[in-house]
């Protein structure tokens, strides 16, 4: 079979398994599981406040705030479709619960367009198609910079740690290459599922062939939001994969843990309301298409507009790599051994590039996935409560 002839047998057999099944879907929306951020802080009784920064470009986004040390600032960013919630669904041993209880002043960010960073300062992201012109370049260069900034002056600490998260870790490479100003303010960057390359991800490999024809789709239904709250799509999945009798079976077993790997252990049936009710958080197909490129070219490198077009802009027909060698701030990268995503090989091609990788840990147990980082039921005591704690105090000790 032809790549599209895949594709078109993959949707369709999707939709005709999701309607057998239909009878049982609970379609209740807003049920157990969707709580926001402020609401588990509150329900945990955790104090906190709730910021809004502005970028360079305009873009308005939420910065929570759970004081602490404000000598020891730590700055969270997530993954990809994913927001701040996701240093909190754990609750109560939940990464943001873990730092603020052990008294660093932590501070979980956003980035443009995710549920918390669908504002701007004059464009409308239901009616201005401007609003989605970013992809993960934006992410670094103004995103990241401006909450980092907020933050330090904030605090009026000298430093920040950044904690990344998959997509989050990228966003801080990309940033170090593009502003090594920003080498300075960054104490440490510990980045849980490290990617750059994306070489030896088996599952990407085997969803590349259909690229061509998601690309030809979104441009046919012109969309620049990609699993927006509003979707159609969006909502159906949610409504399936929430739903009690088939949610857990179809989204988790049959979907997250082949792609994500396999670790039931630390993902039980009961939480997958919670992953449903949180993800995904919306992106723009910009943002998609861009990591796409970095997939299939294989060169972390910047936006591909076409050869006039990157003439213009960069001077040259070819998108220019990032330069991740004038990254000097100190990198922890922290792999699971089981994540089909960000694979250790393709770590360690990363690891070539960054000047100063401090340390690379493989997780134990060997059956850590690329979801537990955030979503697993033990994470704190194997990561958070261990590891992260250490590396905090060791880059940004108390005084
Ligand atoms: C969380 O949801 C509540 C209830 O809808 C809302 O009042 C609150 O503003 C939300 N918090 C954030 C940060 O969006
Ligand atoms: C978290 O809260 C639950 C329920 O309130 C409690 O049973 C559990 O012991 C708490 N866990 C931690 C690590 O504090
Ligand atoms: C924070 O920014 C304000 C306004 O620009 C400035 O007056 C203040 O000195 C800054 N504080 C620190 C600690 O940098
Ligand atoms: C890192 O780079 C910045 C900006 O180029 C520079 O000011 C700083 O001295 C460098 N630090 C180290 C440890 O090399």
């Amino acid at each position: 079979m032809k790549p599209d002839e895949v594709a078109w047998t993959f949707v369709l057999f999707s939709v005709l398994y999701l309607a057998a099944t239909g009878v049982e879907y609970d379609l209740d929306p807003l049920g157990e599981g969707t709580l926001n951020f402020t609401q588990i802080a509150d329900k945990l009784g955790l104090k906190y406040e709730v910021h809004e920064v502005s970028t360079h470009d305009g873009y308005l986004l939420t910065l929570f705030h759970l004081p602490g040390d404000s000598a020891r600032p730590v700055f969270l960013l997530s993954g990809n479709f994913g927001s701040a919630d996701d240093y909190i669904v754990r609750e109560n041993t939940s990464l943001v619960a873990v730092l603020q209880g052990a008294g660093l002043d932590v501070w979980a960010g956003n980035w443009r367009g995710c549920k918390y960073g669908r504002r701007h300062r004059t464009l409308d992201p239901d009616r201005d198609r401007q609003f989605w012109d970013y992809s993960i370049h934006e992410y670094a260069k103004y995103d990241a910079a401006a909450q980092i900034d907020y933050i330090l002056n904030k605090t009026g600490a000298k430093r920040v740690a950044c904690i990344g998260y998959s997509m989050g870790t990228t966003t801080f490479y990309l940033l170090g290459a593009m502003r090594p100003e920003y080498n300075d303010k960054v104490a440490v960057v510990i980045s849980l599922a490290p990617i750059g390359y994306v070489h030896h991800s088996v599952i990407f490999q085997l969803l590349l062939p259909m690229w061509p024809f998601a690309n030809a789709l979104m441009e046919w239904m012109d969309v620049n939001e990609i699993a927006g709250s509003k979707n159609i799509l969006t909502t159906f999945m949610r409504y399936v994969c929430r739903s009690k009798e088939i949610g857990y079976e179809m989204c988790i077993n049959r979907w997250f843990f082949p792609w994500f790997g396999y670790d039931a252990d630390n993902l039980e049936p009961q939480f997958s309301p919670v992953v449903f009710g949180h993800f995904p958080s919306p992106i723009s197909s910009k943002s998609l298409r861009h990591m796409v490129q970095i997939m299939i070219n294989h060169r972390i490198a910047q936006y591909d507009y076409g050869p006039e077009e990157n003439f213009r802009r960069y001077g040259s027909v070819i998108a220019p790599d990032y330069e991740l060698g004038r990254n000097n701030m100190s990198v922890v990268l922290i792999s699971g051994k089981n994540d089909p995503i960000a694979t250790l090989a393709d770590a360690d091609m990363l690891k070539a590039q960054l000047p100063n990788v401090v340390d690379h840990l493989l997780l134990e147990p060997k059956e850590f996935n690329h979801i537990d980082f955030v979503y697993g039921k033990k994470t704190h005591k194997v990561l958070y409560k261990t590891h992260i704690l250490d590396y905090l105090n060791k880059y940004l000790p108390k005084s």
